[in-house]
């Protein structure tokens, strides 16, 4: 049997088996926890030997092991640990741990499930998936080399995603002769970093995972430690087993059960506290309050749920509550907000842009989200705080953003489940980075909505018309500054109020601090959209005439207008045709790489898929074109 086969038969086994074997261990408390170390410091000969300790190692697993050992060579060892865990083909052959593998094993005690976190520089995104959940951190030092960049690194992600309880595991102590003195010292190192950065406590231990050294019990070439071996403090390490079901009772809304119109329930997964009838409630983000008249579940009514059961709620009252709300105790309800303050992890490979909206995910609650340029970014190996325009792949930034709604959270400090979020790229639905919410912003408590006695509706009646944006988008050159004015000309003659928006115009005030980068083009875009909106409002008819390249600004404008009121219209010529005219020369200075980010040459265009209006410039003129433009638009 190859390697590759074995680990892929383990893969299978395991994921078989962990039904029946948790059911065995069902009694006993869970450690989630990660490993993080670098590609040398024998994390996955930890992992492994903590399997083989537990005895959670299948029997022709282990014969596909011996196997593979012996074929490797492992240095007059008999068999070798790293290879039960590093199961992915890729990493064998780059020599790295690319993904997130889960682990299953049990003691007498305690059953756990490890997370192996990817050491490398790179994967900073797994690191957080993997310790998104986690109780407890094993952060891996070679004894030989100390503290470095990468254990600083980890530590601070580690206590960034919240793991209060860290373990110092300073391994391969066998390779520095078991040394008291050289052990101490990179644990005083370590503390003084750790210090820094607002670990309170951590627990360190001189171990080796090759040799066995204070993995289970204590090691005699270590007598002057007096401490717990790793098995004996992840059995009994304290975990924080109150917080659910002590914390407040919150439940976020999965679904409304409507079978009939005598019935109304909430449907959810009760995520802290209890809740029993005659509770008094309040659904979140409205604030109305309730109090619960039965919890129901498939097995017939509840006297109680608990953090951990999912049921049907019903209320006394009559109040609106729907998907994505949350229902609280009334009196310590959890916050709601649309503007806050956030440290995100950026995980895809495209920059983070910000004013682009995002579908920010929290819970069972989705919202659409634009991030505003961030304050920071972290250098994750010296803690620096740099100037960062955007976020890179693996950034870690502090923002600020808004949603378009009301969010029900808590600070992540507070709630990891009510402060934790992911953003999600709304073409591709890739998620794109995970956050975590630090406050809500005072400004959107104190700003609110101020009433005007002057409608909307009184500005458009007076000028005796239905307000528009005509949104024109295309290439540079295709023409569309030539067809805006003249419509704009046509409609001013059959008495409209109008006005121009034209990209040329625009970034010579309002947008003059902007570029052409693809963060500056959405923020360009967010601005002229704000601007036809508050135009809309006065009653007028907006005609804009900006490249817009981007699909996902072009929907936000689209989305922020009353339905009807938004025409996209696409004026449509070829590239080959608008560099032929090449009016400005600008095409030119472009193929000639004098002017870098154009249009159609190094910068992308995406055409609309579903304009209102094409107008196709090969086969008409500017002012036929016009004339169908107003003809559209009034009709
Ligand atoms: S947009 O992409 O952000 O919508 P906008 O319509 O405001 O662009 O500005 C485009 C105009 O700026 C072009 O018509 C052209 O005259 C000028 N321009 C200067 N540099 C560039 C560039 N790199 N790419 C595109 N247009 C540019």
């Amino acid at each position: 049997m190859t390697t590759n086969e074995s680990s892929y038969k383990a893969d299978a086994l395991i994921a078989e088996d962990i039904d029946a074997y948790l059911v065995q261990h069902q009694h006993k408390s869970l450690l989630r926890f990660i490993t993080c170390g670098s590609v040398d410091d024998g994390k996955s000969t930890l992992i492994g030997r903590l399997l083989y300790d537990s005895k959670m190692i299948f029997e022709d697993q282990l014969a596909a092991l011996e196997a593979d050992s012996k074929r490797v060579g492992t240095q007059g060892q008999e068999i070798d640990f790293a290879l039960l865990v590093d199961g992915l083909a890729a990493e064998r052959e780059q020599g790295i741990t690319i993904d997130v593998a889960y682990r299953f094993f049990a003691t007498d005690k305690r059953k756990f499930i490890v997370a192996d976190t990817p050491g490398h520089e790179q994967y900073t995104r797994n690191m957080v998936t993997g310790a998104s959940t986690a109780d407890l951190a094993v952060i891996l030092i070679d004894a030989r080399k100390g503290v470095l960049t990468q254990t600083r690194r980890h530590s601070y992600l580690a206590h960034l995603i919240g793991i209060r309880n860290i373990v110092l595991a300073v391994n391969k102590m066998d390779l520095i002769d078991y040394d008291q003195a050289q052990y101490e010292a990179i644990v005083e190192d370590y503390r003084v970093f750790a210090t820094s950065i607002g670990i309170e406590d951590f627990v360190a231990m001189p171990i080796s995972g090759f040799k066995g050294d204070n993995i289970t019990g204590p090691s005699p070439n270590t007598p002057w430690y007096k401490g717990p071996a790793l098995i004996e403090h992840l059995e009994t390490v304290e975990l924080d087993v109150t917080t659910d079901q002590a914390k407040p009772f919150r439940m976020p809304v999965q679904w409304v059960n409507r079978p009939n119109l005598d019935f109304r329930g909430f449907s959810g997964l009760v995520a802290t506290g209890t809740v029993k009838p005659g509770d008094a409630v309040r659904v979140l983000p409205s604030g109305k309050t309730s109090t619960v008249s039965r919890i129901v579940t498939m097995d017939g009514d509840l006297d109680q749920a608990v953090a951990g059961q999912s049921v049907t709620i019903c209320l006394a009252d009559e109040v609106d509550c729907s998907r994505g709300d949350v229902l609280s105790i009334a009196d310590t309800p959890p916050q709601a907000a649309d503007q806050f303050e956030a440290t995100i992890v950026w995980m895809a490979d495209e920059e983070m842009l910000p004013g682009r909206p995002y579908w920010l995910k929290l819970g069972t609650q989705t919202v659409t989200a634009n991030i505003q340029a961030p304050k920071y970014q972290v250098n994750v190996n010296t803690m620096e705080h740099l100037a960062a325009k955007t976020l890179d792949l693996n950034a870690i930034g502090v923002a600020n953003l808004s949603t378009d709604r009301q969010l029900v959270f808590e600070p992540y400090e507070q709630d990891r489940d009510l402060g934790g979020f992911i953003l999600i790229d709304k073409l591709t639905n890739a998620t794109v980075a995970a956050g975590m919410l630090h406050f809500s912003l005072r400004r959107a408590q104190n700003v609110h909505w101020q009433a005007l006695d002057i409608s909307r509706d009184a500005h458009s009646n007076l000028k005796n018309q239905k307000p528009a944006v005509l949104w024109f988008t295309g290439l540079s050159g295709a023409g569309k500054s030539t067809i805006a004015n003249l419509v704009e000309k046509k409609l001013h003659r059959m008495n409209r109020h109008t006005f121009l928006l034209d990209g040329d115009n625009v970034r010579h005030g309002l947008n003059k601090d902007l570029g052409f980068t693809d963060a500056d083009r959405v923020e360009n875009i967010r601005r002229v959209g704000e601007v036809a909106k508050l135009m809309t409002d006065a009653g007028l008819i907006v005609i804009t005439a900006f490249i817009s390249p981007f699909r996902q600004e072009r929907q936000m404008v689209r989305d922020m207008m009353k339905s009807g009121e938004f025409l996209e219209v696409h004026i449509d010529t070829p590239l080959a045709e608008a560099e032929a005219r090449d009016v400005k020369g600008l095409y030119k200075k472009a193929r000639s790489g004098e002017l870098a980010n154009f249009t159609g040459i190094d910068s992308p265009y995406e055409a609309p898929t579903n304009p209102e209006i094409r107008i196709d410039t090969t086969k008409m003129t500017p002012e036929q074109a016009a004339d169908l433009i107003v003809e559209e638009l009034l009709k």
